[in-house]
């Protein structure tokens, strides 16, 4: 099945050159410039991220939604080398592989070993991918140790027990994975059957940026969310990539990391809205438009100083972008993981957790926080939700998406 969602415009450009040479076959194949162009939103990250936050935002019921499209990717890939037949083909799509094309796994695994190296200068994070089995046949061993060594995946089995007992179990998996994090709670309850795999991430981040930012613990700012909260403001001014679209208001702002080993990317609509009407603009042609207009610019900036907990469960959707047979007890094949497993070994559950700190303090311990003499600055001041982008520079993969919908301070009653 093919997603129906916006085709990427370089696809659209290599569509149109292929049938230029429909009529010439003697002309030599395109060879893509082996250097990364980071404007640009090849990495197939970008593709799978975006679909899959506007099809866990479409209907408005997931709130501080966020997920590591590189973590998530990884780790179907994982998943992808122990199925076979329609199953292995339904990853395939999903992922942007094609036959005999190694890129796309080599592509990820690049993006992630960068990433486990800027670990402690642009930012702090600490992951953790698991594959978990319920009552299932004995999985392979050449295929648990591909998990491990190659994609950074534990297998732990879950025993026979209560259906409480095993989300718990997840539950705890996923805290002591993020470094002693609080995990948000699951909306549904996790329902497996013997034989199920499921598969989950867990990752807290905390970004360090180049320019540290000001900030008074005691000075509790209104914060206009889906809840009306109080919490505390950070801020600095200085020269930072900017963006303002008129048409679709909503301003872009680039922050980098210390060192610029990657940056995060803000989000804001002009007013106070939920951020439903911006969550369907979040194209792939958009964002790679938006982007590419970012412009050097005098900003006086204020974020939320907040800490943002998600967990979500991505059957649905991943069903939705066409990830289908791996589900189900019958047609799934999951056979090179298991050659007992055919008609009973599928996929239970895909399950995230994340943690994300905004925080003020930069990488470098001496330029803590120092304003830029700046004249006439632009106003960035994310007193309501905003989505957020942090984007590894080095391979132009996307680390995380997601959405501060509303801060977690005490509620403001009756004000308005
Ligand atoms: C990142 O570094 C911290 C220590 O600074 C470590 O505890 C953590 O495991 C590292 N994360 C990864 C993904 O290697
Ligand atoms: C990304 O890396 C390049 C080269 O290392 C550097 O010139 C650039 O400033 C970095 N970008 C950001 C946003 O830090
Ligand atoms: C950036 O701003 C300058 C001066 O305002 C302008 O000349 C230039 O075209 C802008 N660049 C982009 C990419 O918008
Ligand atoms: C599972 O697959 C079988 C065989 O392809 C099909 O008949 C059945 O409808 C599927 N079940 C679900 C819940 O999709």
């Amino acid at each position: 099945m093919v997603p129906t969602f916006p085709v990427p415009l370089l696809f659209l450009q290599v569509l149109a050159l292929q049938s230029v040479w429909s009529s010439a076959p003697q002309e030599p194949k395109v060879q893509s410039s082996p250097q990364t162009d980071i404007s640009s939103l090849h990495h197939p990250t970008w593709s799978l991220g975006l679909q899959l936050y506007r099809s866990l935002r479409i209907d408005g019921s997931q709130t501080n939604t966020f997920i590591s499209p590189l973590l998530l990717a990884n780790s179907l890939l994982a998943l992808e080398h122990g199925a076979k037949g329609p199953t292995a083909g339904q990853f395939h799509d999903l992922l942007g592989i094609t036959k005999n094309d190694k890129a796309v796994g080599e592509v990820l695994t690049k993006a992630l070993k960068y990433v486990r190296e800027a670990n402690g200068t642009s930012y702090t994070w600490h992951i953790s991918s698991a594959l978990f089995s319920k009552q299932a046949p004995k999985l392979k061993k050449s295929f648990l140790e591909k998990l491990q060594t190659h994609f950074g995946l534990q297998h732990v089995a879950l025993e026979d027990a209560q259906k409480q007992t095993d989300m718990e179990k997840l539950q705890s998996w996923a805290k002591s994975g993020m470094d002693g994090e609080e995990t948000a709670d699951l909306e549904q309850a996790l329902e497996t059957k013997p034989g199920a795999m499921i598969l989950a991430n867990a990752l807290h981040f905390k970004g360090f940026w180049d320019r540290g930012f000001y900030h008074e613990n005691q000075d509790l700012r209104s914060f206009l969310g889906t809840r009306y909260t109080k919490v505390p403001m950070m801020h600095r001014s200085g020269v930072y990539r900017h963006y303002e679209d008129m048409e679709n208001m909503v301003q872009v702002l680039e922050l980098g990391l210390w060192e610029g080993k990657a940056s995060m990317v803000l989000l804001l609509p002009f007013h106070v809205e939920n951020l439903a009407r911006l969550d369907r603009l979040l194209t792939q042609d958009r964002v790679e438009k938006w982007l590419g207009k970012l412009n050097s610019t005098s900003i006086a900036l204020s974020l939320p100083r907040t800490k943002i907990s998600s967990t979500v469960s991505l059957q649905k959707q991943l069903a939705a972008l066409g990830l289908v047979d791996a589900w189900n007890e019958t047609s799934a094949d999951f056979s090179t993981a298991s050659s007992l497993g055919q008609g009973k070994l599928h996929l239970g559950a895909v399950l995230h957790w994340t943690s994300l700190e905004l925080a003020p303090e930069s990488g470098s311990k001496e330029s803590m926080h120092e304003d830029e003499d700046v004249e006439k600055p632009k106003i960035f001041y994310a007193d309501h939700s905003f989505i957020i982008l942090v984007r590894d520079n080095s391979t132009g993969a996307l680390l995380m998406i997601g959405a501060l919908d509303h801060t977690d301070g005490p509620a403001i009653h009756d004000e308005l």
